[in-house]
């Protein structure tokens, strides 16, 4: 299962691809905002460092960037897809899970522009997705939770519909909080996970590891190292 990192921060991004090393990046409105930086600097930033890492662009190195969210019409997301994907090899164009949304990414996808279809809360909204060829789905399993649902049941049933039929469309388990959650999706048996750098970071911690080394401490410490 790969690991996206969700952030627009180029920090975060470049310390968690240099670190333990991260497959992909999200983006989104908020993440840009968080950003501090206005939209253009911080994708333009993004297609930047991606270029420095000489990969073969989307195919090893993915970076979704969403699309302007006021966007109703396929007629208006479709232009907006188009300019966004020319400014980087890097760039899937993620567009809201609407009726519109799909037929935009419908049409980019025909263009050869990969699409990340995004905003997904039910098994039946990821369906038309996988039959466009979306190249991304992203159910967002942190905010279904935060509503008081089951949140990672419905991927659960994304992953045998796609399996059922060999759909190609990747799944990109989203909004997840806790590593609990990023295990769960492992085991579901999802494509993709993306969260913040925070939840990873936690994911790799355990008190008992913790406890367990400082009992490992005392041992060598009170043990000569030699004769
Ligand atoms: C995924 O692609 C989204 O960017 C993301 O997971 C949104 O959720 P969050 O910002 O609440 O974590």
């Amino acid at each position: 299962m790969k690991y996206f990192l969700d952030s627009a921060k180029i920090e975060e991004i470049r310390y968690a691809y240099e670190s333990w090393g991260i497959d992909g990046v999200t983006t989104n409105p908020r993440h840009i905002q968080a950003s501090g930086k206005p939209f253009l600097t911080v994708i333009r930033e993004l297609g930047d460092w991606a270029a420095s890492l000489k990969l073969d662009g989307l195919k090893q190195f993915p970076i979704s960037v969403e699309i302007n969210p006021h966007l109703e019409k396929a007629a208006e997301m479709v232009p907006e897809g188009r300019k966004i994907a020319a400014l980087s090899p890097h760039f899937v164009i993620k567009i809201p899970c609407t009726e519109q949304g799909i037929i935009a990414a419908r049409q980019l996808e025909k263009e050869g522009i990969r699409t990340n279809v995004t905003l997904v809360f039910s098994p039946s909204q990821a369906l038309p997705i996988a039959k466009i060829g979306a190249l991304f789905v992203s159910p967002f399993v942190g905010w279904k939770e935060n509503s008081g649902d089951e949140g990672l049941d419905y991927v659960r049933d994304i992953v045998t519909m796609y399996r059922n039929y060999h759909f190609k469309t990747e799944i990109i388990v989203a909004a997840l909080r806790n590593g609990r959650q990023i295990a769960e999706a492992a085991i579901a048996g999802a494509d993709i996970v993306t969260c913040g750098l925070q939840v990873y970071q936690d994911a790799m911690h355990h008190p008992f590891t913790d406890h367990g080394l400082g009992v490992f401490r005392k041992a060598w410490d009170e043990t000569k190292v030699a004769p």
